[in-house]
């Protein structure tokens, strides 16, 4: 059942291109899926709430509905929600589960609810709790997941909310037309990334053999670089951190030595710059650096520097490619450490407990 893979995390990773073409074709009705969802003129505003990974793909969408629809999105760790003396009122709420049963996750959304918001859940379970506690549901076509870390789930979600934002009235036509054009080659873009994973393998022997690793990125992509670091801490047990490489310098600088190893998530964007700078500082420290950058970038060099290069994509869809690359990263370094890749000690799939 684990369809001639070792384990669950790693057939998951790789259904990954099938799920996103179920998500686009379940999702590629705008006027319903509008109707259904969430943006209609009176939607000024935006909560999203959620846990660990869930909670990361929420921060991406943030970044993207804000920037596609200009309305503000607030973003809340259900835990901490859960026992705020005060809710900000937005007009929607979405809380996102993969399991629908995290228990943070339903009690947030449930006090939103008593403030009197319409609330959202985006699931991948069907008739889960989250979907009897909100007043309406989107569920993610992807599949059952039983692996303890979430991969496909988190890219469904990703992928849920662009298309949410972009079938709000406001989205730029060109802007939209873009980036429905590149959702289509994704499948494929994933796909290249698997079909060449060995590389990412061969990387991870920086990885696992650092007494601390370091995830930085920019913009859209930092939460990929907290979800890295999640993923390695949850099923390499790694020592590892997520940062926005500006904040580096502002502290956790002070933590990098020659066995540290720092991963940077370059996304070719407007951040490019500052980014390469910030690389350029971490490897005048004498930390180890693997770059993980577009098949294009003349930025770095590939005799001197550690580099993945994956294919180029719109920026704003660039967390979902940058995505699957932290996911091999972490199952083959806790395959090199000899961790129990599909049940991790200590975490259990789905939080039922405060
Ligand atoms: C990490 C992971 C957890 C879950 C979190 C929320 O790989 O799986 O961080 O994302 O427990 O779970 P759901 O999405 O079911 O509410």
């Amino acid at each position: 059942e684990k369809g001639g893979f070792e384990h669950y995390m790693l057939k998951e990773i790789n259904e990954q291109p099938e799920v996103v073409r179920a998500c686009l074709r379940a999702y590629s009705d705008p006027p319903r899926f509008r109707n259904q969802l969430i943006f209609d003129s009176t939607t000024d505003s935006l909560t999203l709430t959620a846990c660990g990974t869930s909670y990361h793909a929420a921060e991406v969408g943030k970044f993207i509905i804000e920037e596609l629809t200009g309305i503000p999105v607030r973003l809340e760790i259900a835990s901490e929600i859960r026992h705020r003396p005060t809710i900000i009122k937005t007009a929607k709420a979405i809380g996102l589960s993969q399991s629908g049963e995290t228990a943070d996750v339903l009690t947030s959304l449930k006090r939103m609810k008593e403030a009197g918001i319409e609330t959202i859940a985006l699931t991948n379970v069907f008739q889960s709790s989250i979907s009897r506690i909100a007043d309406d549901t989107i569920y993610i076509p992807a599949g059952p997941e039983v692996a303890v870390a979430a991969t496909k789930t988190f890219v469904a979600q990703i992928i849920a909310l662009i298309k949410l934002a972009l079938a709000h009235q406001s989205v730029d036509r060109t802007m939209r037309d873009q980036i429905n054009l590149e959702l289509e080659r994704i499948p494929h873009k994933i796909q290249q990334i698997l079909d060449n994973r060995h590389l990412i393998k061969q990387a991870t022997s920086l990885v696992a053999a650092a007494d601390q690793v370091f995830f930085i990125a920019k913009g859209v992509n930092v939460p990929i670089a907290l979800e890295g670091a999640l993923k390695a801490k949850e099923i390499a047990y790694i020592n590892a951190e997520g940062f926005c490489a500006g904040e580096l310098k502002h502290g956790p600088f002070a933590l990098l030595s020659p066995s540290s190893t720092v991963i940077a998530i370059i996304a070719g964007d407007e951040n490019q710059a500052s980014i390469t700078a910030s690389v350029r500082e971490i490897q005048a420290r004498k930390s180890k650096v693997v770059c993980i950058t577009r098949e294009n970038d003349s930025t770095f060099n590939d005799s001197t520097d550690n580099i993945l290069r994956i294919p180029s994509t719109h920026r704003l869809l660039s967390p979902i490619l940058n995505a699957v690359v932290v996911q091999l990263l972490a199952y083959y370094t806790a395959e090199a450490r000899g961790c129990p890749i599909d049940f991790p000690r200590n975490l259990a799939k789905s939080v039922t407990v405060e």
